[in-house]
């Protein structure tokens, strides 16, 4: 296995010297010195970081290996990897492997698939990387806090044979509730967040921090990772001139188009990697908005041209990355389940025998329903058993009146089709970003066995209900 910082040091110093702006958003900082070792170990702590700009102070944070974000984990596809997670919280912690399709016991969740990482304690990860792409990992245990207070990082798994791009750049976006001082509010959990959109901050960083500006140079063509940290704000990145080619989506190659409306939308927990040439010359200053919420559209960042012409033309290399090993789902005649999602502020629809139950649950503090059931911890009966090996379909449908990124964890799914009308590229995904009152369908192998979460992304909806437990059966028979 191999893990190395993503921008080399040299590399870093060779742009730098051209472009002094690079400085003003260092790449994803690793606190990786010396050769690496076997296993890697990563230890959750709390610690401090400068997500806001000189001369303002540090924050008090709670990281991976002392950076926000924690260390990048970059291996090639089929390497195994080995960690050591490590608990210098005061608290239990799990680490979960976003989008990774490991092993049921090495899946990070609290209980359900092994003990929580005691305070002082620690935990082998080991797991192999079956799929290229752009993935993650944060705690499962508490995340609202844990993630909030900044534990996640980067797991990139490089193609064997990538596509050919000058450079290739992670953005790890998150949002922050911050106080006047500086300081995350302390403000977790409440309810107020979990009956609405979640806990949307007021301070946007990339990699860690509030950034300025990006040095680019005229005619460079950019891999640009962009992972969604936040607990609950969704982002809906505007390039201006420029126009980004999604290639990826949630680690998985997509037949390479355009965002619709040019937007590249992205809900928390999702990961988009965009092909962008920057056609613009030498001098220009293209700034990069997020348009998400309407009304409240704010400059995230400007990305600056250089003084020099990388070349004159747009490349011709392609931008098709090679296909991951999943069983596709045979739809001839595959198992079907509807899955209702209910609750929240403003919800139009209760369903009508569960109402009086979902009523019950809302006075004991829980707020969103799957099938008409709160969740109230990790370990619950499933809401579904599926025989392992089978295709399977879920009819989703969110009667609420809110957005709400579903992921289901251990496989990823064809996303088939949106309010009855079948998707153009049948894209993978582990999350998917579901609108108020849609309907989406989605298909899986259910070929991982285990008990897997299925849960909104948005920390806050899982905490307050939004979460159960789909098992994958390798006794169940066929039916
Ligand atoms: Cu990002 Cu249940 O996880
Ligand atoms: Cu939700």
């Amino acid at each position: 296995m191999t893990l190395y910082r993503p921008i080399s040091r040299r590399h870093v110093l060779r742009t730098g010297a051209a472009f002094t702006a690079i400085s003003a958003l260092s790449p994803v900082r690793t606190a990786m010195a010396g050769p690496i070792q076997d296993p890697f170990v990563m230890r959750a702590a709390s610690g401090r970081a400068a997500l806001r700009p000189a001369p303002y102070g540090p924050t008090d944070v709670w990281s991976y290996n002392g950076s926000v974000p924690g260390p990048e984990i970059r291996v090639r596809q089929g390497d195994r990897i080995r960690i050591l997670a490590r608990n210098g919280l005061d608290e239990d912690t799990t680490i979960h492997w976003h989008g990774i399709r490991t092993p049921n016991a090495m899946d990070g969740v609290p209980f359900l698939t092994q003990d929580p990482i005691p305070v002082g304690g620690d935990f082998l990860y080991e797991f192999d990387a079956l799929d290229a792409g752009t993935f993650w990992y944060h705690p499962h245990q508490r995340s609202v806090e844990q993630v909030g207070r900044g534990l996640y990082g980067p797991l990139i798994v490089d193609e064997a044979d990538p596509i050919r791009v000058d450079r290739d750049l992670t953005w790890m976006l998150d949002d922050w509730r911050m106080t006047r001082d500086g300081q995350i509010s302390a403000d977790f959990g409440n309810r107020r967040d979990a009956m609405h959109g979640g806990r949307i901050g007021n301070s946007v960083t990339i990699n860690g921090q509030i950034p300025e500006r990006i040095a680019v140079r005229s005619g460079e063509r950019i891999r640009l990772r962009l992972v969604n940290a936040a607990n609950a704000r969704i982002f809906g990145l505007d390039f201006g001139d420029l126009v980004p080619v999604v290639v990826a989506l949630d680690g998985q190659p997509v037949t390479p188009h355009a965002p619709d409306s040019g937007i590249v939308v992205i809900g928390p927990a999702m990961r988009v990697d965009l092909v962008i040439d920057m056609t613009g010359k030498p001098g220009d200053v293209i700034t990069v908005i997020d348009a998400f919420y309407e009304g409240l559209e704010y400059r995230l960042v400007d990305l600056a041209y250089g003084p020099d012409r990388l070349r004159d033309s747009v490349p011709d290399w392609s931008m098709d990355l090679p296909p991951n090993p999943l069983a596709d789902p045979d739809m001839t005649s595959p198992a079907r389940h509807r899955i209702v999602f209910n609750g929240g502020m403003m919800g139009q629809t209760m369903m009508g025998g569960g109402m009086g139950s979902m009523m019950d649950q809302m006075r004991e503090g829980n707020m969103w329903f799957i099938n008409g059931k709160a969740a109230t911890g990790q370990m619950m009966d499933p809401l579904l058993v599926l025989p392992q090996g089978t295709s399977q379909v879920f009819e989703m449908n969110n009667r609420t009146a809110w957005h709400h990124p579903i992921h289901f964890h251990g496989h990823s799914f064809r996303v088939i089709a949106r309010n009855g009308q079948p998707t153009r590229y049948r894209e993978w995904q582990d999350t998917v970003l579901m609108a108020p009152e849609e309907r989406v369908e989605i298909a899986f192998v259910a070929d991982n066995p285990g008990d897997w979460m299925f849960h909104c992304h948005i920390l806050e909806h899982q905490a307050a209900g939004m979460m159960g437990v789909i098992r994958v059966d390798p006794r169940a028979t066929k039916t």
